[in-house]
């Protein structure tokens, strides 16, 4: 149980992990994630399920390394046992027959974005995709993407790859061409779900977002994932992740994104020092 049975190096700093999770592969789908911890005082890291496969018995989770504990769990091997993988936690996206639905995957944002994809296109959806990256060599899942897509879009900050640009100015492209559309689900860094959800608001564009906002333990129980919506409290981890983007207070999540900053860089500096406590 926990084993990593396959790893994948995606991009420089861009990691996939086929777990061997029966459980949660048998009951996980689309929206929902799980809480890892490495070893026995690891820190609780939420991770998005990118796919279950029920019949294999595994999972499969992609990270970016940002930090210590995501630095830490990038040097596992295949066979590394990872200590706890609690879930699925959180509600289900939202997977009816919509008509056309437009996909925006932002970064490692893509990953997520891409079970909810497949299951709208499997609903009877157009699926209309953008998946954007600073730079080629970032750009993640495209083929996967393509494969679940009647259209795809691909931009890049830098132009190396696709249209230049924000996937937000790509759809602003898509709805200045006229482009009819019925839902958007946008999932990557916190302002590019602002930005898209203020391109969507004007057209009356139901946009869906998911937020990743600091998580200790997952089920409702510290309050650390409190979010605003609508002026009211919303815990993340059991209301959503997925909520209304013209809903969400955008700035306080930001806001509280940054408040162990400080603390994250000193553990990210010892680790690399190679000292601190092997969380
Ligand atoms: P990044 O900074 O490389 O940005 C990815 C893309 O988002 C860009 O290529 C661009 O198209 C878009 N974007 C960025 N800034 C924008 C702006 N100001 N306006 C419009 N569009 C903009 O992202 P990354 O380094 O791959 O991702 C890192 C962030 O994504 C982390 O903060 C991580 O926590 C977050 N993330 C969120 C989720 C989630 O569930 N919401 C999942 C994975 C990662
Ligand atoms: Fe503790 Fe959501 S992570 S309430």
């Amino acid at each position: 149980m926990n084993r990593i049975l396959k790893k994948r190096v995606l991009t420089s700093e861009i990691k996939l992990f086929e777990v061997e999770t029966p459980l949660i592969a048998k009951r996980a789908l689309p929206g929902q994630f799980v809480v890892l911890r490495l070893n026995e005082e690891g820190e609780r890291i939420p991770m998005t399920i990118v796919e279950a496969r029920p019949e294999e018995g595994v999972i499969l989770i992609i990270f970016q390394e940002v930090g210590k504990s995501t630095k830490q769990m990038g040097t596992m091997k295949e066979g590394d046992v990872i200590a706890d993988v609690i879930g699925p936690l959180g509600v289900p996206s939202e997977i009816e027959k919509f008509g056309r639905v437009v996909c925006i995957g932002g970064g490692v944002g893509v990953a997520p974005v891409y079970p909810i994809t497949k299951a709208l296109k499997e609903m009877g959806n157009y699926v209309i995709s953008i998946i954007g990256a600073r730079s080629k060599d970032l750009v993640l899942l495209e083929e996967r993407m393509r494969a679940i897509s009647d259209e795809l879009y691909i931009t890049t900050d830098d132009g190396s790859y696709g249209q230049k640009g924000f996937v937000s100015d790509e759809l602003q492209r898509l709805i200045d061409q006229g482009k009819k559309i019925d839902r958007a689900i946008a999932i990557g860094p916190v302002i590019m779900m602002k930005v898209v959800s203020e391109v969507t608001r004007p057209y009356g564009i139901k946009t869906i977002v998911s937020l990743n906002p600091i998580m200790v333990d997952g089920t409702g129980m510290c309050g650390a994932c409190r979010v605003e919506v609508g002026g009211e409290t919303k815990f993340t981890c059991v209301d959503g992740p997925d909520f209304d983007g013209h809903l969400v207070n955008f700035d306080l999540l930001m806001n509280r994104l940054r408040i162990y900053e400080r603390e994250e860089k000193i553990a990210l500096e010892e680790y690399g020092q190679g000292k601190g406590r092997n969380l």
